[in-house]
């Protein structure tokens, strides 16, 4: 099993880039898949969790040229293009990719079967089978989780509500509604990350917003989109926490997506009293992308909350983190998302953090973190999560010995190059 060892580190310096937004490199392939033409995506995400969507989508005959490990050429196929696989289709810890497909799947010709790595295999798959459903859509859980069955076939439009602000299950939704027989309405309870709309808008798809309603219209066609990937926000989240903990640092990370659906961190992070500065905002492929700039901060406690919480839902094992380190009590609730994802991170963050001595309470919706205190090395362990994985290695940066944290391997799902970046910093793992 591998593991990384962590010394106190002071003194990050310098700029990087980070690798491409998984969320995006994910549409990326899925949507040009099915698109009429070549599409050339750059920067896009070597992780293993887009590697899934890279087989599956190989499996349902899509032709995929990899220039370098990350550059693709995808060859679209067409909305009617994709070919039945011919065994259940793996994908792995990714549940980005299951849900993705499990609309685009829904509409098609062909029946498929949904699978997965054992940790995909308990996390909940009727949230989307069962909006799905409404549409018409024939798909059988195994007591509510993959593996899945899906019947292809063909699909009713109409509104339907969903009960969590989910951009997998909102995109599962839009993808179905491409094949539905009139349009498909999606109403969600919050704002969830809005790269499925861009992307398909910017590929010919009539999608219109309206506060939280976006509407799809069935498409005869998409158009393939050549894009380039920016830099992962919640990749970018781990080098941001590193500059603000580690004392005298002063980091600059470049052309990372700043999409306002995904930027709930860097702002709670100013709320917090970080010296945190977004600068050289562009739009480059339908997002927008900026330098973040950020150096070693003196932090105080805050409460997140709503909205926030969807715009950094990914972030919440890092955020505990710098929590740890905020002078009061942050409070976090409405997060009881958190529970189903790649681990239960409530119970998970809380108990690794506690042994490094940090003061957490899980609650039923989120954590309370007092702070400051301060941290010891040791041993801390991942759980498989990679966001965990990552979270506890910056931890050790600041922990009063070495930390090493058992069970690493994740770390690729999502952010290969976590070590290599961090060591560039200046880091000494
Ligand atoms: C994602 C949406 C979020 C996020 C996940 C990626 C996406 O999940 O946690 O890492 O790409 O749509 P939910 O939609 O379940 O909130």
């Amino acid at each position: 099993m591998k593991s990384l060892t962590i010394h106190p580190s002071a003194n990050l310096q310098g700029q990087c880039r980070l690798p491409g937004d998984k969320s995006i490199s994910h549409r990326a392939l899925l949507f040009n898949a099915i698109a009429e033409g070549e599409a050339r995506i750059t920067n896009f995400l070597p992780g293993e969790d887009c590697q899934a969507t890279l087989g599956c989508l190989r499996d349902l005959g899509v032709r995929v040229e990899q220039e370098d490990a990350t550059t693709l050429i995808v060859h679209g196929v067409g909305l009617r293009g994709l070919r039945a696989p011919a065994a259940p289709l793996n994908c792995i810890r990714s549940g980005t990719t299951m849900r993705l497909l499990m609309g685009l799947l829904a509409g098609q010709a062909f029946d498929t079967t949904l699978t997965g790595d054992e940790q995909l295999l308990r996390r909940p798959m009727e949230r989307v089978a069962a909006p799905l459903r409404q549409l018409g859509a024939r798909m059988e859980t195994t007591n509510g989780r993959a593996p899945l069955w899906i019947q292809g076939g063909p699909l009713n439009g109409g509104q339907v509500e969903i009960a969590v602000a989910s951009a997998q299950i909102k995109s599962a939704l839009l993808l179905a509604g491409l094949y539905a027989q009139s349009a498909v309405t999606v109403v969600e309870p919050g704002p969830s990350r809005d790269h499925s709309e861009r992307m398909l808008s910017a590929m010919g798809a009539s999608v219109e917003k309206n506060g939280l309603r976006v509407t799809i219209q069935p498409a005869a066609r998409l158009n393939a989109l050549s894009i380039q990937i920016p830099g992962d926000v919640s990749s970018a989240a781990f080098l941001i926490a590193a500059a603000v903990l580690a004392p005298h640092s002063q980091v600059k990370l470049l052309d990372v997506g700043v999409n306002p659906t995904r930027t709930g961190l860097p702002d709670m992070l100013r709320n917090m009293g970080a010296q945190i500065s977004i600068e050289d905002a562009h739009m480059q492929g339908g997002e927008a992308v900026a330098n973040i700039h950020v150096q070693t901060s003196q932090l105080k406690a805050v409460t997140v909350s709503g909205e926030t919480v969807v715009r950094m839902i990914d972030e919440f094992p890092i955020f505990a983190v710098l929590a740890t380190q905020a002078k009061g009590a942050t409070i976090v609730r409405d997060a009881a998302e958190l529970r189903v994802k790649e681990t239960d991170r409530i119970a998970t963050t809380a108990e690794e953090l506690n042994r490094l001595g940090a003061d957490v309470t899980p609650t039923p919706d989120g954590f309370i973190i007092k702070g400051p205190t301060p941290l010891r090395g040791g041993e801390a362990d991942s759980h498989g999560d990679h966001r965990l994985a990552m979270a506890l290695a910056v931890a050790g940066l600041i922990t009063s010995e070495p930390l090493t944290v058992t069970n690493t391997h994740c770390i690729g799902d999502s952010f290969p190059g976590f070590e290599g970046l961090l060591r560039g910093l200046g880091a000494r793992l």
